[in-house]
């Protein structure tokens, strides 16, 4: 597989909950994409759209749903924004979410509070079962929890078939920032029962930034008002001479306008990558590399701040260096070409299924040999 991702040899990258670098088939059909739109235009754009039909249908098998429920956004931010807009809300309601939480899962929800909507956070710092202490911040007025699946900073996984279940005996919507498991682990919306299920293509799924899964509930989706308009979302897209309309009965009236069709040919490439390697594959393979990480952790004396059971993780593994600065050892790490992330207090590595596990035990040498010696940045 590391055929499909030719990285320079100097460098370590560890950073898949970041942004992550594209297989070799996603390069192809970006770089093809963009010839021919040199060469001829736009005349393919029947073919351009098969890919994209293909793309929803890739996303829909990942998450265990029609591709009529998939829309495709530009991003996670707006996807959740889509959602935080549009559910029908009366003053006096609130959302439950995390506090650690990604700043796009906290704005989007504290910009409702001119609309009477409070957003409530649960401490993770003082949490002891997360799912139990969010349905505790729940009261009769929560409309939504709203949550990440794996936490981006320190990669707390949550059961969501748990808070899924609690959510729909309470009558509570629950909304899945899903862009830190989505390609990393499997995950199925029928089993988990969310109602909104959002993802940028850009990390665990190996795509480019720019495309984003929006899933609404098919049974609800004439429930979210809609907030964006144009010539994509109706019915009748392609009547343009058509005065009236109506919002298209599948997921596409989240769409308002043209398509990332240079992103979508690049996610789609990705995407049949992780098909093709298959969920359960590779979440095997990056559960053996968060699990050698975490016995380097320990060996060398670090402390771990992700998790150490295997179900309460994914792919982040995030740690500290006693008496060391994590902000200093991350700027002196990245200068050494090793790509991570300073993220929760700590160093973030996020390993794919693809790294090779020599990579690894390279990167553990390299923080061990740069935490030893006088910090660039720690003058
Ligand atoms: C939990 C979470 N949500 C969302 C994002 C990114 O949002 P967007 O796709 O809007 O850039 C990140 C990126 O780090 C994230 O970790």
């Amino acid at each position: 597989m590391t055929d499909e991702f030719p990285l320079e040899p100097g460098l370590l990258y560890l950073n898949h909950a970041g942004v992550a670098p594209w297989p070799r088939r996603a390069v192809a059909a970006v770089t093809a994409f963009a010839a021919e739109n040199g060469r001829t235009g736009a005349e393919g754009y029947p073919r351009w759209l098969a890919a994209e039909r293909r793309l929803r249908e890739r996303l829909a098998r990942l998450i265990g749903t029609t591709p009529a429920a998939v829309a495709l956004a530009k991003n996670t931010s707006e996807a959740l924004s889509i959602i935080a807009q549009g559910v029908p809300w009366q003053a006096g309601d609130n959302v439950v979410g995390i506090a650690q939480e990604f700043p796009s899962n906290r704005i989007v929800w504290e910009s409702l509070a001119d609309r009477g909507v409070t957003w409530r956070p649960l401490d993770l710092a003082t949490a002891t079962h997360p799912e139990d202490d969010l349905l505790a911040l729940c009261d009769q007025r929560t409309r939504l929890v709203a949550v990440s699946s794996v936490q981006y900073a320190r990669g707390l996984r949550l059961d969501l078939e748990e808070l899924g279940a609690r959510c729909r005996e309470r009558g509570i919507w629950l909304c899945v920032d899903a862009i830190q498991s989505l390609g990393a682990v499997p995950f199925d919306v029928r089993r988990c029962g969310a109602q909104f299920v959002v993802a940028d293509g850009h990390k665990w799924l190996l795509g480019p930034e720019g495309v984003a899964l929006l899933y609404v509930d098919p049974a609800l989706r004439d429930e979210l008002v809609l907030t964006q308009f144009g010539w994509h979302m109706v019915a009748a897209r392609g009547d343009y001479e058509r005065r009236d309309w109506v919002p298209a009965a599948d997921a596409t009236r989240f769409e308002c306008g043209s398509p990332n069709l240079l992103g979508i040919h690049g996610l789609e490439a990705s995407l049949g990558l992780l098909e093709e390697v298959g969920i359960a594959e590779v979440a095997a393979r990056i559960e053996e590399r968060a699990t050698r990480l975490i016995a380097q952790v320990d060996r060398l004396g670090f402390e771990l701040l992700s998790p150490r059971a295997a179900e309460r993780r994914a792919g982040i593994v995030t740690f500290r260096v006693p008496g060391v600065p994590s902000a200093d050892l991350y700027r002196d790490l990245m200068a050494q070409r090793l790509i991570c992330a300073h993220r929760g207090g700590g160093i973030r590595l996020s390993p794919h299924f693809h790294t090779p596990l020599a990579m690894l035990d390279r990167a553990m040498d390299l923080i061990a040999a740069t935490a030893a010696r006088p910090l660039a940045g720690h003058a």
